[in-house]
């Protein structure tokens, strides 16, 4: 599946995002997030957040759409949805920007929930510009 109209894409994925998000697992924050993404070949895979006891493993729900992408055998982040339930749009945390910038091309598709306004997309790159890369970790001149 890989819908030719950016919005019908924009449209699937959050779709899939709402369609996934009851099963969170956010016993103490209260706040369910569900995220959906495409792969290079345009196959679907979803996530959502999970949270621990021990508040800092909390993973967010785009990365565990990632990791399940990637363990089902997905090599590039093609587009990515993501909703919670304020009504806005709910921008990726910098943490998972980092992880889409290591499996996504620069000009991915970040589809939000845009609450009443209407989904909002953004590029991975706007989000995240400057990201640090592997290309980096090569390069003497990178070094301290
Ligand atoms: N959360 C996500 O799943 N994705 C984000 O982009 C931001 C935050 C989750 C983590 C935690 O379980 C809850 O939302 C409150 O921060």
């Amino acid at each position: 599946m890989r819908p030719e109209d950016p919005a019908d894409e924009g449209r699937t994925l959050l779709q899939a995002a709402y369609a996934i998000q009851a099963r969170a697992h956010a016993p103490y924050s209260g706040f369910r997030v569900g995220a959906a993404l495409l792969d290079e070949q345009g196959r679907l895979h979803v996530g959502v957040n999970v949270e621990n006891a021990s508040y800092g493993l909390t993973l967010c729900a785009e990365r565990v759409a990632v990791f399940n992408a990637i363990a089902a055998g997905a090599r590039r982040i093609r587009a990515l949805g993501v909703v919670g339930h304020s009504g806005r749009p709910l921008p990726p945390c910098g943490a998972c920007r980092q992880v889409l910038a290591e499996l996504a091309d620069p000009d991915c598709s970040i589809w939000l929930d845009g609450g009443t306004a209407g989904p909002q997309r953004h590029t991975l790159s706007a989000l995240l510009p400057l990201a640090f890369q592997a290309a980096e970790l090569m390069d003497p001149s990178s070094l301290p």
